[in-house]
Parts: C-alpha cells; structure tokens; sequence
C-alpha cells in the first residue's frame, strides 16, 4: 500500500520523533540507543516517512534520525522537519533550514513545515523564504502546521511559485473536529493532511468503540484507528517500543469496511 506526499511514493503511514532525544527544554541523550534502533526497524519494514523538528530536543531528534538514516537511500526516504515559530522571518528561516540539513546529516529535506502561525509575523515574508529555499534544493516541499482554515487560505495566497503540499494536524479518533471544514478545504486545494498524535498519545486503545471493533477485525486497537486515519491523512504515530511499531505497521494492507468506517467517524 503506497500513497503520494510531495511527489513520491511513500508508505501510508509515517513515524513522528517528538520526545526523541528529549523536549521543548533540551537535548537528552539517556534513550538515543532506543529511539534509534526503534527508527530503524520502522525503515526496515518500509517505513520511510519521518517526520521531525528543530524544537525536538532542541535539535537532537534530527541528529537521531540523521543516525537512523545512516546506510539508507536518501531518494528513498521522505524526511520532514519544522521551523519553529520565532524564525519565521526570512533570515531566521533561511538559517534555521540550513541548520536543520546540516544535524540531518542531509542534503535537504523533503517536507518544511511552519510549525506554528505566527500572526506577528508576515505570512508573505515567510512563504517567500520557504520558496527561495525551494530553489536552492534545501528543501522540495512546503508546508504548515497546525494551520486552520484562514491561515491556510493566506498560505496559499502568499506563494508565488510553488503549492503547499501538506498541512500537519492534531487528528485522531478522539479529535475529528478537523473533518467538518478543514479536511474537506485542505483536499479541494491537494494539500495533503498529516495527522499528528494520531494515538492521542497510546489513548485511543482505551476507547470502547475502537475495542469493540478490533476484537470484530481480529486487529488491534491501534490499528483500528490509525486504518480510520489513513482514508483521510497520513498519520504519523510515534513509538520508541519495537513492540508498539510492530501493532503500528500490522495497520496497513487491510481496510474498515464503509459502514464500519462510518460508525467510527460517528463517534463523539
Ligand atoms: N506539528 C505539531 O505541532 C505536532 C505536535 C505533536 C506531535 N507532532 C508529531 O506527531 C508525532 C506523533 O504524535 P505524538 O508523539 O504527540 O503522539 P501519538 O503518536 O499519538 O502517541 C505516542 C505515544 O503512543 C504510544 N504508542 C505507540 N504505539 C502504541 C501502541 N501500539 N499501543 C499503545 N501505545 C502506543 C507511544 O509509546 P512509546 O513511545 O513508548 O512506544 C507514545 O507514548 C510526534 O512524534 C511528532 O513527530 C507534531
């Protein structure tokens, strides 16, 4: 099962790096052995979306997956990092991109991505720096997050020479909201959604309606929601447990019926 992101083939669902290699405060090195092996294991069973960003451990969680990527054909692999929301403006962006490639060990990445809006900021000023990084081959892609409908429609009207490829949301089955306006906007103009905490954080195998039907699918719970997720986004879980991402990749190859689909997308 392949999908499209930014014009490659790329595996249905991707693996997220937030609290590799620490947090929002800084580095932390204690778990890099385990983040590590469990990327690795994700890109041997065809994973090769991965989706990181310069806040991530202040930078580290690029250098663990400059690590993973370490013997892997780069053309191969789909690599997505953010500029935080306070390089924003031109020269900031630029540096921060360049930085971003350098701990990535890359020559570019595939995905850039707003992290956040930064209304203090002119979206013109930004999308123009992502651009000019477009035609330096830094990057091949622009993109946003956590964008909702307004901000994305000044997105689109601020490029110049290049679309916006995708936009990364909170969107799990225990936080749909983005299927009533901002799912059906994002698809009529091609942006591709991305779904971020798709597990509302390991939460979502609690829910009585997903156990109910992983037990009808002989599947599990996991699985259950992040196949729900893949009709409308790429979800990208992330999991630092070999055993996690084994649940994770066993989501892919198989589909919810529609009607069971539908009862999911019922729930509130
Ligand atoms: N753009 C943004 O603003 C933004 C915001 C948040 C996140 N993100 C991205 O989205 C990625 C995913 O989101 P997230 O990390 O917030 O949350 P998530 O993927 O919903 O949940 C991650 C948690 O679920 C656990 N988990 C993984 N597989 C599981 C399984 N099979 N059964 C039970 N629990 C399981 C993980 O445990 P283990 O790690 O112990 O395996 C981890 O604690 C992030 O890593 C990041 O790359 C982006």
């Amino acid at each position: 099962m392949i999908t499209e992101l930014g014009g490659k083939r790329v595996f249905p669902i991707g693996i997220g790096t937030w609290r590799m290699g620490g947090d929002v405060l800084g580095a932390r090195t204690a778990k890099d052995n385990d983040d590590i092996k469990a990327l690795k294991f994700a890109i041997k069973h065809k994973v090769n979306v991965i989706d990181t960003a310069e806040i991530y451990g202040n930078g580290h969680a690029e250098e663990l997956v400059a690590e993973a990527l370490k013997g892997q054909e780069r053309e191969l692999m789909f690599i997505i990092s953010k500029v935080w929301t306070t390089n924003l403006k031109r020269d900031r962006l630029i540096r921060a991109a360049e930085e971003s490639v350098r701990r990535l060990g890359a020559k570019y990445m595939d995905l850039y991505l707003i992290h956040w809006p930064n209304p203090l900021i002119n979206i013109k000023e930004t999308i123009g720096a992502m651009e000019e990084l477009v035609d330096r081959g830094l990057i091949r892609n622009i993109g946003l997050s956590n964008f909702g409908v307004d901000d994305v429609k000044k997105a689109i009207e601020a490029t110049k020479k290049y679309e916006i490829a995708a936009n990364q949301i909170s969107y799990s089955l225990m936080k749909k909201d983005a299927e009533e306006y901002l799912i059906p906007y994002c698809a009529r103009n091609k942006i591709k959604i991305i779904a971020y905490t798709p597990l509302a954080k390991g939460n979502v195998v609690k829910m009585k309606e997903v156990i109910e039907m992983a037990e009808k699918y002989k599947k599990e719970p996991v699985q259950i929601a992040l196949n729900y997720l893949m009709k409308k986004s790429l979800p990208i879980p992330k999991a630092s447990s070999i055993e996690h991402l084994k649940e994770i990749l066993g989501s892919v190859g198989w589909g919810l019926s529609d009607e069971d689909y539908k009862k999911l997308s019922e729930i509130s």
